[in-house]
């Protein structure tokens, strides 16, 4: 049986009632910022386990580490660098998670036998109190099953787990949308591996440079990716995804032929400032700016299958600032191909 908890309603009690599920080495549900968690003591390898088995999640795509305080960076990285400590001072707490070498202490389990280890101190602060109040530190992937979009509502994580986990601490929707920054914070330049809440624009701002990883935006090669979760079909619902790029009207010529010609039942997903470009059509309104698509896409991914289509023609997004975190997904969620649109462009 799976209990929901109202977390802002009854704050001190979701807290303790979660804090002890913790303790006692179960796993639970819990919002933070970003999307929702999935928590179990990150030190201790059963409660590790649990995890990944609720989730259906391989065992080779490490979990990150979250902590309440900064100074707890420390029980699990050998070495922090200066830099990594000037970017932690800067987006802590928030969504940003930093991967640096790892404690010996640290289980296996936990960093996907790794030898670097991903840590991450939550903004929400009923995230932290539960951290806070476990007295343990917390390892948590976003609480949906595997290959699923990322839960960014307590429906979300009882679409997914429901009967599979004692408690969801329901706290509202996710105010961010999409998951932290994961940044390598080990060398003399940030290297993101997976982008999101944090922008590489706000991470250059601070560290003077920033590399984004050249699996981001294009098709991952098993040994190229640095970041293990990106090699994963992921984000993907059920229905056929179609990413389409290229000049925004030339991107609409072609999602408005496809769609003609695509005898099943199917959407168009787009940036507000868009829709006019499909009236008449099925369409879904991504949000009027970046902030708003964020927070509204892991929910529109979740919708296709909810309303029944069998295909989907995304129109491509900037990558700039929270950009870069939707097209990332976008792409993602589309098998890793991009349809371009445009004369000049072979498809
Ligand atoms: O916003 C978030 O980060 C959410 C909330 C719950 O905090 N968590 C989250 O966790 O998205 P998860 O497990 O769904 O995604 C973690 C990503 C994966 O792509 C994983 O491969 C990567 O971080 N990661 C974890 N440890 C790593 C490491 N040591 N080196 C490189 N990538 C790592
Ligand atoms: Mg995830």
């Amino acid at each position: 049986m799976t209990e929901i908890m109202n977390g802002k309603k009854e704050y001190d009690r979701s807290v303790q009632r979660a804090a002890k599920l913790i303790i006692a080495g179960d796993v639970v549900a819990f919002p933070t910022e970003t999307v929702y968690g999935l928590g179990g003591d990150a030190m201790d390898p059963q409660a590790v386990k649990k995890i990944f088995q609720v989730k259906g999640r391989p065992a080779d795509n490490p979990l990150i580490v979250h902590i309440c305080e900064i100074a707890q960076t420390g029980l699990v990285a050998l070495e922090i660098p200066t830099l990594a400590h000037r970017l932690m001072e800067a987006f802590w707490p928030g969504p940003f998670t930093a991967v640096l070498k790892k404690q010996p202490g640290v289980p296996h389990i936990t960093t996907g036998g790794l030898d670097s280890v991903a840590v991450r101190m939550p903004h929400s602060s009923l995230a932290r109190d539960i951290i806070r109040e476990s007295g343990r530190l917390v390892a948590a992937p976003s609480a949906n099953l595997s290959g699923r979009p990322s839960p960014t509502t307590a429906q979300h994580v009882w679409d997914d787990l429901q009967g599979k986990i004692p408690l969801i601490v329901d706290g509202g929707a996710c105010a961010v949308g999409v998951e932290s920054t994961v940044c390598d914070v080990r060398g003399e330049v940030p290297v993101i591996l997976r982008p999101g809440g944090i922008t590489a624009e706000m991470i250059r701002e601070v560290a003077g440079s920033v590399r984004v990883h050249p699996a981001v935006l294009s098709e991952t090669l098993e040994q190229q990716t640095p970041s293990p979760g990106m090699r994963y079909r992921h984000y993907a619902p059920r229905a056929l995804i179609t990413l389409v790029a290229g000049k925004d009207s030339d991107i609409a010529d072609k999602i408005n032929q496809m769609y003609f010609e695509t005898p099943e039942h199917c959407v168009i997903i787009c940036m507000h400032e868009h829709c006019s470009r499909y009236e008449g059509k099925n369409y879904m309104d991504l949000g009027a700016d970046q902030k708003d698509a964020a927070k509204n896409l892991f929910t529109v991914l979740r919708n296709i299958d909810k309303m029944g289509y069998k295909a989907a023609f995304f129109h491509a997004v900037e990558t700039d600032e929270l950009g870069l975190a939707l097209m990332n997904r976008m792409l993602r969620a589309a098998g890793h191909t991009i349809t371009a649109a445009g004369e000049d462009c072979i498809d």
